[in-house]
């Protein structure tokens, strides 16, 4: 099956269990509007890429820590669509969660799928509980209050930001959640995977900083120039675009260097220039040429 098949599948799956038995609809359908049609997946490919160079032992763990690290993934983005955060209407090219049901179902639907992402580590583990624990630890650590999305998030509301700090907690942590947790499903050394995640998602980032100042709102399917609205650091706006796009290309060849000894580094290193490719949308990536 192919890393995309198997992706959705499993959130599908776990969406569809976890609306069998007393969720109420409206909270049902802005889960399911949270998730489907998906954004590129990039975090979830990430964690099926590593299980998979260090042989995918466990498919089935690897599938329930992709669709975790998911979920989180889409439960981030609805809060942070929230008029309490970026105020964002739109969101994946349709109405942001808020916009559609309003905003105590897309509170509860991004605290929903927070639980749901931890649900199905359990779930799966019921078959496979070794790596669990490990597991549970490394996607916390992503999404937590030290140094997580949370962390990432509550620092705009802070007097003053140290910017390093707040990009990697906001983007880098859940990057190095993905690669690590890839790893751990695999039963292998999961931290010798988090500088890949760190710099990927430092890369990301970057990608975002640019996307941010110069694509269009339809290339992106969510608004642009926020950063400068809500007063944010943007590495684009800071050095320029040419600098930031050869910024970019650093970063992405340092993530490959990161890639540590494993059956499958060439083929994963491969694999993550390509991926890389598309964070800049087409118009972007000539001008980067
Ligand atoms: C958007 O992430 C949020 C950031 C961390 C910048 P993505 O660009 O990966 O969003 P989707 O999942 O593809 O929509
Ligand atoms: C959203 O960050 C990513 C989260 C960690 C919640 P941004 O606010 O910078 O990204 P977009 O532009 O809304 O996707
Ligand atoms: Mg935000
Ligand atoms: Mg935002």
């Amino acid at each position: 099956m192919d890393t995309g098949t198997r992706i959705e599948q499993t959130l599908d799956a776990a969406i569809a269990a976890a609306h069998l038995q007393n969720c109420p609809p409206l909270l049902a359908q802005a889960m399911r509007h949270a998730v489907f049609p998906g954004g590129a997946r990039i975090r979830p490919r990430l964690t099926l890429a590593v299980a998979r160079a260090c042989g995918d032992p466990e498919p089935a763990m690897a599938n329930a820590a992709a669709a975790a690290i998911e979920f989180l993934h889409c439960a981030s983005l609805v809060h942070d669509d929230l008029p309490c955060f970026d105020d964002a209407a739109m969101r994946r090219g349709k109405a942001s969660v808020h916009k559609a049901y309003g905003e105590p179902l897309a509170v509860l639907a991004g605290d929903a799928l927070i639980v749901l992402a931890f649900e199905t580590l359990a779930e799966a583990a019921i078959r496979q509980p070794q790596n669990l624990a490990t597991l549970v630890r490394v996607v916390s650590a992503a999404v937590g209050s030290r140094g997580g999305i949370v962390a990432g998030q509550a620092w705009e509301s802070e007097a003053t930001i140290d910017c390093a700090l707040y990009h990697q907690a906001k983007t880098g942590a859940l990057f190095a959640g993905a690669t690590m947790a890839g790893a751990a499903a695999a039963g292998a050394a999961h931290r010798d995977w988090r500088g890949l995640g760190e710099k990927l998602g430092e890369a990301f980032q970057v990608a975002d900083d640019i996307r941010d100042v110069a694509a269009t709102p339809q290339e992106l399917g969510k608004p642009c120039g926020q950063d400068a609205a809500h007063l944010r650091p943007n590495y684009a706006s800071a050095h320029g675009l040419g600098p930031a796009i050869a910024h970019l290309d650093a970063l992405v060849l340092e993530a490959i260097a990161a890639i540590p000894a494993c059956p499958g580094r060439q083929e994963l290193g491969m694999l993550i220039g390509l991926t890389a490719k598309s964070f800049l949308p087409e118009s972007l990536q000539r001008r980067a040429a």
